[in-house]
């Protein structure tokens, strides 16, 4: 008998695969998919359908929550527009609404936005409005953050769902552009690391803190370069970006891999790489201090930054 019907909204992007994949492996609960379109995915050897959503309509979406009888939903919907952040404010209206989910993880997995970041990311507005709906429901929430995804320095030797994306290193060129002078600290967890961590906050049947922070380690970009430079035994070309040119949005560019997002997906880009570069120099990006959860778990043991480098570009990388 499952414990939870599970919906994770989103369940077919870079995040949300790894959290259903996090969710199927961990074999406890019912695990749907909400989605635009119906598909089938396959994930960890199971086919999961996923649950055509139209995320505009609250009366649509209560029925779908109330005839699957859905008691937690998991949104990992990209934050990236005024319509995306929309569709999942509607999705906590629905759930709210529904009388049957009882708890709600926001598409957060990134830095402890709070009303400061406002001035330096206007798109934070996406997760604060997002806090603020779950607060004033009756409905249990956490906001699930961890600072930096460690999968674009693992890809592709170390599994991800994630699309490639070279950001401050890019390991073919064995190049760095750090933001600021490299030294503020950033916390990194991989995104399988981020699915075991949310499955198991599935367990705790208690009260949720608002904030629930999991990190895999602590590194300033600059200790990362150095990292790199160790595990791939060569000294890099590393360039800086001062904080005038990250506040004009002017961030170094890396060359991007086949399947990395492109401005196409993102229009303005690069003034969101100026903007995660300002986050770094803010030391916002570290969120050690939106109190760690890794000890509640203690039997996940969560790759370090070294562990992922040392795995995708160490000695015996591919072996
Ligand atoms: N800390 C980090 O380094 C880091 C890195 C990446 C992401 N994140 C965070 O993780 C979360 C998910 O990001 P992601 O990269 O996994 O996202 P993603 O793969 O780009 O998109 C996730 C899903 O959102 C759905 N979606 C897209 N547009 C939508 C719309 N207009 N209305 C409703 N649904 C829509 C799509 O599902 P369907 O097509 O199936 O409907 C898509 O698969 C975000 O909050 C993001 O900020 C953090």
């Amino acid at each position: 008998m499952p414990a939870f019907t599970v919906a994770v909204a989103g369940g077919t992007g870079g995040i949300g695969r790894a959290l259903v994949n996090g969710l199927v492996q961990q074999g406890k609960h019912k695990v749907l998919i909400l989605s635009r379109k119906s598909s089938t995915l396959e994930v960890d050897s199971a086919s999961i359908s996923t649950i055509a959503t139209d995320y505009t309509s609250i009366p649509s979406m209560i029925s779908t929550l109330q005839e699957h009888k859905i008691d937690v939903v998991i949104s990992a919907l990209i934050l990236s527009s005024p319509e995306n952040s929309q569709a999942q404010l509607n999705l906590i209206t629905a759930a709210t609404q529904s009388g049957t989910v009882t708890s709600f993880l926001p598409s957060e997995y990134g830095i402890h936005y709070t009303p400061e970041t406002l001035s330096f990311h206007p798109a934070a507005r996406y997760w604060l409005d997002a806090a603020a709906a779950l607060r004033a429901s009756a409905l249990r929430f956490t906001r699930v953050v961890f600072g930096w995804t460690l999968d674009h320095y693992g890809i592709p030797r170390v599994h991800s769902y994630m699309k490639p994306f070279k950001y401050v290193l890019d390991f073919d060129a064995r190049r760095a552009a750090v933001p600021g002078d490299g030294t503020q600290k950033v916390s990194f967890l991989h995104t399988t690391d981020l699915a075991r961590y949310v499955a198991a906050l599935l367990e705790d049947e208690g009260e949720w803190p608002e904030v629930s922070a999991f990190v895999g380690g602590v590194a300033s970009w600059g200790e990362f370069v150095r990292i790199a430079e160790r595990v791939t035994g060569a000294k890099w070309d590393v360039t800086y970006d001062s904080v005038e040119v990250l506040e004009k949005g002017e961030a170094t560019m890396l060359p991007q891999p086949p399947g990395a997002p492109t401005e196409e997906d993102y229009p303005g880009m690069r003034e969101m790489v100026s903007e995660f570069g300002l986050m770094a120099v803010r030391g916002v990006l570290d969120v050690s201090d939106a109190g760690i959860r890794n000890g509640a778990f203690p039997h996940i043991k969560p790759m370090s930054v070294e562990e992922v480098v040392e795995k995708a570009w160490g000695r015996d990388a591919g072996a």
